[in-house]
């Protein structure tokens, strides 16, 4: 076990999920990080937040990262520290598809392991971020890095990270009242055969393609007959910004996790912009406001920094 710590700076990254068809099994790290700096110091928690969220975040133990962090010392058996301050810097926008939960409980669990000497391995902290998050497809791309594969396995998780080359992405993050709870409300129990089928074999190929950047492949297997079609219509503009992204030169296109953000995959990072903007400026047409964001996928992980 390392030393134990009094302090460290924790990063972790904005990932999308589902890709498409990989509905709850593939994740994608991206180039965008939330950072947390811990400090056993003072008493109490407390949690300071700028950036996204900031003055509607909770500033108490209740806060994601604050809880995260606590869950690595009840694991271990340890007492709760007696003052524990964290400082967030907020970068992935809330709520958005984005995973900003996942990125959350990730940095929490790496500085509350961090501050402990690291005694749990990165396996088990996948685990641990699976059972806060209660889906493991975020938090798996956000603690590994790259385009990660998570199945459950009895009580435990697979996983494979995935290397890919140069990603880039488009998206437009709409603003919009959204909860994974409630996209997840709205999708079926069971599913036919027929489309079971239909997305079991795009799933390797949107690996594939992703792996090897073949972007002409990707545009052809990223479409998905389990989630995205329920969600679409619970996204005002979603259609017309979708639309927008195929005309303006994206080779595909899918929700980002469970919405209500799209992204849209471009082989050029010069498209990315472009792109991003086509698709906010026609959710704005349809009377909803949205951000345009271009970024590049992320072959790291969450780090602590040195
Ligand atoms: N796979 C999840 C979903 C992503 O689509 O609901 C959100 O955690």
């Amino acid at each position: 076990m390392a030393e134990l710590r009094k302090r460290c700076v924790v990063r972790a990254p904005a990932t999308t999920a589902n890709l498409g068809p990989g509905f709850d099994c593939l994740g994608l790290a991206l180039d965008l990080w939330n950072e947390a700096r811990f400090a056993l110091e003072g008493e109490g928690v407390a949690v300071a937040v700028t950036g996204e969220g900031a003055g509607c975040l909770p500033a108490d133990e209740s806060n994601l990262v604050a809880r995260a962090a606590l869950r690595v010392y009840a694991e271990v058996g340890e007492a709760p520290p007696g003052g524990l301050r964290i400082e967030c810097t907020v970068r992935v926008p809330l709520s958005s598809g984005l995973g900003s939960s996942s990125s959350a409980i990730v940095a929490g669990l790496l500085g509350g392991n961090e501050l402990l000497g690291r005694p749990l391995g990165r396996d088990r902290l996948l685990e641990l971020a699976a059972g806060l998050e209660g889906h493991p497809d975020n938090v798996a791309a956000a603690l590994f890095g790259g385009l990660t594969i998570v199945v459950q396995k009895s009580e435990r998780l697979l996983t494979k990270k995935i290397l890919v080359p140069e990603v880039y992405v488009a998206l437009a993050v709409p603003e919009l009242p959204f909860s994974t709870d409630a996209a997840r409300a709205g999708l079926p129990t069971e599913v036919t055969m027929r489309d079971a089928v239909f997305n079991m074999g795009r799933i390797p190929l949107v690996v594939e393609a992703l792996r090897t950047g073949d972007f002409e492949l990707l545009g052809q297997v990223m479409d998905d007959r389990l989630h995205q079609a329920n969600r679409l219509r619970l996204i005002p503009g979603g259609r017309t910004a979708w639309e927008a992204a195929q005309r303006s030169g994206a080779a595909a296109v899918a929700i980002s996790g469970s919405g209500p953000s799209l992204i849209a995959f471009v082989s050029l990072a010069t498209e990315a912009g472009v792109v991003a903007r086509a698709m906010a400026e026609a959710f704005a047409a349809e009377g909803v406001p949205a951000r345009p964001l271009g970024l590049a996928a992320s072959s790291a992980g969450a780090t602590v920094l040195p």
